[in-house]
This record gives structure tokens, C-alpha cells and sequence, in this order.
């Protein structure tokens, strides 16, 4: 079954206390969504406190991002075993930004895949194209490559752990959102290029939109039949925000 789910990616947004308020105002209205899994991805800081306050709720908790290597001499690094060791379950791999700001490579992110994986952290795994790309027509080329370098090389049973968000670039923080035509057409070959490495499995991976989801759009996006969630960055600061969009379906 593809789940629904709706993911708050934060960012590098909120101190602690802002953080805390954030949560607080998401689980007062958490009754409200019925029909989707909600998960928060706050900054690093915030994983232990924020796991304290969902305990007791249906809300998951994901890391933005994990180290490539197991433990060491990696100043700043943050595993995945220590990741779950303060409850976070699932993982952010190969956001834009992070391909961006960071050099984060296809390679780097097969490795923080097995990472995450190998420690039990689900990975929401990010893909999407830049505007020149989208403009060039070259689209579809270019997130096909990037899970032939990546998802393609896992095991059938890891695959069937992963969770896709297709993040068109020029659709992040922009204000500028991929028509809910565009998303599907994306999300139905992405769907069937991995249906090409793994078969029917590929009918039952939840494939979320992220780019500058709203409460005024999230509906028409996610009515599409391969759209099935999203990744939200701004909105999901706003507690209101969020749940009008986990709400959605
Ligand atoms: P946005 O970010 O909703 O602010 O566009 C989405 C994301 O980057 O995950």
C-alpha cells in the first residue's frame, strides 16, 4: 500500500523554544488528520527534545541529513546510529540544497542510503531537476539518472523501505509550484522507471511532491493518483499551515 504522508521539513529554521512551540501547535490539532502519516524533520539540535514531546502521538520524527560514514574522526558529523539513538526514524538524503551547498554527489548519497538503512533509518530520498534543466527538456533524463545511480543499486528489500520526494528545484522556496499536471507526469515516470529495476514493488512506494506546497495548492497536488504526500519546507513552520495540508487529502 502507498502511504499517505505529509513531512515538515524545517531547515535551519527555529531556536529550541521556537521549536517546541512548533510542535506543540502541530500536536494540538494532530486529531484533525485522518487519512495521512505526518513526520518533522527539525535541525539536528532539536531531535532529542522534539522526540520527547511526540511520544504518546502518531507523529514520526526524521534527521534532515546523516553522515556517509559510520562513526570517527568526522568533525561535525552526525551518524545514522545516533540519529535513532535519540529517536529519530527516518532520514532526509539528497535534498537540493544539500546536492547544492554541500557537493553532496549520487555516490555520497548510495552511501548515506546504506547508511540510514543499515541503522533502521527510513530514508526519504530527494530527486528533482534545476530550471535550466526542466527548460532544456532534459527533465525526465535527469532524474532518471539519478536513481539509476542510486536506488537502483539497492536490494529489493531495502527499496521497498524508501520513501521518494520528487523536489523539482526551481519550485523550492521560489513560490513558484510545478502544476499539479506537471507532478503527476513526473511522479508516474518515476514510478515507472523503477518499476523497471523493481518490478510491482515500485506500485507501493509513496512518492511525495515538495516545492512551495501550500494550504491553497496542497488539494489539487495531492488529488493526482502518483502524487502521494509532500515534503513541505516554509509552510511547515506554521503549525495551522501544516496541518491544512496534512489535511488535504
Ligand atoms: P518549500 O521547500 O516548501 O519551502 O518550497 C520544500 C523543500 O525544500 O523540502
Amino acid at each position: 500500500m502507498r502511504k499517505k504522508i505529509v513531512a515538515g521539513n524545517w531547515k535551519m529554521n527555529t531556536v529550541i523554544s521556537e521549536g517546541e512551540n512548533l510542535v506543540n501547535g502541530i500536536l494540538k490539532r494532530m486529531n484533525e488528520v485522518k487519512n495521512a502519516t505526518v513526520i518533522v524533520a527539525p535541525p539536528f539540535t532539536h531531535l532529542y527534545l522534539v522526540a520527547q514531546l511526540l511520544k504518546g502521538s502518531t507523529i514520526r520524527l526524521s534527521s534532515q541529513n546523516c553522515a556517509a560514514e559510520d562513526s570517527g574522526a568526522y568533525t561535525g558529523g552526525v551518524s545514522a546510529k545516533m540519529l535513532i539513538s535519540v529517536g529519530a526514524q527516518y532520514c532526509i538524503i539528497g535534498h537540493s540544497e544539500c546536492r547544492e551547498y554541500y557537493g553532496e554527489t549520487d555516490e555520497i548519497l548510495y552511501v548515506k542510503l546504506q547508511q540510514a538503512l543499515k541503522n533502521n533509518l527510513i530514508p526519504i530520498f530527494c530527486v528533482g531537476e534545476v530550471l535550466a534543466e526542466r527548460e532544456a527538456n532534459r527533465h525526465f533524463n535527469v532524474v532518471r539518472v539519478q536513481l539509476e545511480n542510486t536506488l537502483y543499486r539497492l536490494n529489493d528489500i531495502d527499496f521497498e523501505k524508501i520513501i521518494i520526494a520528487y523536489e523539482p528545484v526551481w519550485a523550492i522556496g521560489t513560490g513558484k509550484t510545478a502544476s499539479p499536471e506537471q507532478a503527476q507526469e513526473m511522479h508516474a515516470f518515476i514510478r515507472q522507471t523503477l518499476s523497471k529495476k523493481f518490478g510491482a514493488k515500485a506500485d507501493n512506494t509513496s512518492i511525495l511532491y515538495g516545492g512551495s506546497v501550500k494550504p491553497s495548492n496542497a488539494k489539487e497536488i495531492f488529488a493526482k493518483p502518483d502524487v502521494n504526500g509532500g515534503l513541505i519546507g516554509g509552510a511547515s513552520l506554521v503549525a495551522d499551515d501544516f496541518i491544512a495540508i496534512a489535511t488535504a487529502f
